[in-house]
């Protein structure tokens, strides 16, 4: 089982389990998170939510092979449409662990949690470009809010990866913990919520996100329909093929 989910103590774990495939996320795996998100906002007994990894890897973004064989269309009802939906919508705090590597949605699922700790040892990047691809996840929208268009730049047109202290600075993350601390700290975080009142929680949830909710949906489809058809061009194939065969991707051609 690629996505592993437990409740305890009010807290609902989504732990993202794919060690050897550096947890590239599949379409069942957006799928199982979305229905783990779904499911804890359901449950009267979970207070918050805590999105983990593996230990060096949270996750290397979607499965390029998926990306190859299986490209999602930009239908709203695709697997990886319903996690960024059931994210952007969930009315709980979300908490997020960053164990290690966190690339493409690995970053970017970050803009929408409530929280983020980040490993020392973890390194972060958005390489849609390199991929032949464009940002997803309304990163082209809030990513410039957060750190200016200068910055932004840097992080979806050169893909340049940043640390976890580059993350903490620009202000997508609250803390840079030691590895082994990481996943406890984001946990300790998650149970202070057993001790706040929940309908307060919500609200106060609802109005730091309302403002942008309505721009992030129509961003996040706009986005889509790019990626879509980004996933099927030239560039693309040779950059997913150049990454299995484990070489440069050559753009000279195009
Ligand atoms: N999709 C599919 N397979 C992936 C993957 C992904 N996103 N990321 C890693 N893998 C696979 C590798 O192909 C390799 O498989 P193999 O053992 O069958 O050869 C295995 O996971 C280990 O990956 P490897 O690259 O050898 O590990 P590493 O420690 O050297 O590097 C990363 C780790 C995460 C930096 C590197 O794997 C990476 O850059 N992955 C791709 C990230 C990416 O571009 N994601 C898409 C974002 S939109």
């Amino acid at each position: 089982m690629s996505i592993k989910t437990a409740t305890l103590n009010g807290v609902a774990t989504i732990e993202i389990a794919r060690p050897e495939k550096k947890n590239a996320l599949t379409a069942a795996m957006y799928q199982a998170m979305a229905d783990a998100l779904r499911a804890a906002q359901a449950d009267g007994a979970v207070r918050a939510v805590l999105i983990t990894g593996q230990p060096g890897v949270f996750t290397s973004g979607n499965d390029i092979e998926d990306f190859m064989s299986r490209p999602p269309s930009h239908g709203m009802d695709a697997p990886v449409f319903q996690f960024m939906f059931a994210l952007a919508d969930c009315d709980k705090p979300v908490i997020a662990a960053v164990t290690g590597a966190a690339i493409g949605i690995g970053t970017t699922m970050l803009l929408h949690c409530d929280f983020a700790y980040v490993s020392d040892e973890a390194r972060l990047a958005m390489p849609f470009v390199g991929l032949g691809l464009v940002p997803e996840f309304a990163s082209s929208l809030l990513l410039p809010q957060l750190m200016g268009q200068a910055r932004a730049a840097e992080k979806l047109l050169l893909g340049d990866p940043f640390t976890g202290a580059d993350a903490v600075e620009i202000g997508l993350a609250n803390a840079v913990l030691p590895a082994g601390e990481v996943v406890n700290h984001a946990r300790r975080v998650a149970e202070r919520f057993n001790s706040l009142p929940p309908g307060a929680v919500r609200e106060a949830k609802k109005l730091l996100r309302k403002p942008q909710a309505e721009a992030i949906r129509q961003t996040i489809q706009a986005e889509a329909e790019l990626f879509a058809a980004r996933l099927r061009s030239p560039e693309a194939m040779e950059a997913f093929q150049a990454f299995f065969q484990k070489r440069k991707p050559d753009f000279s051609k195009f």
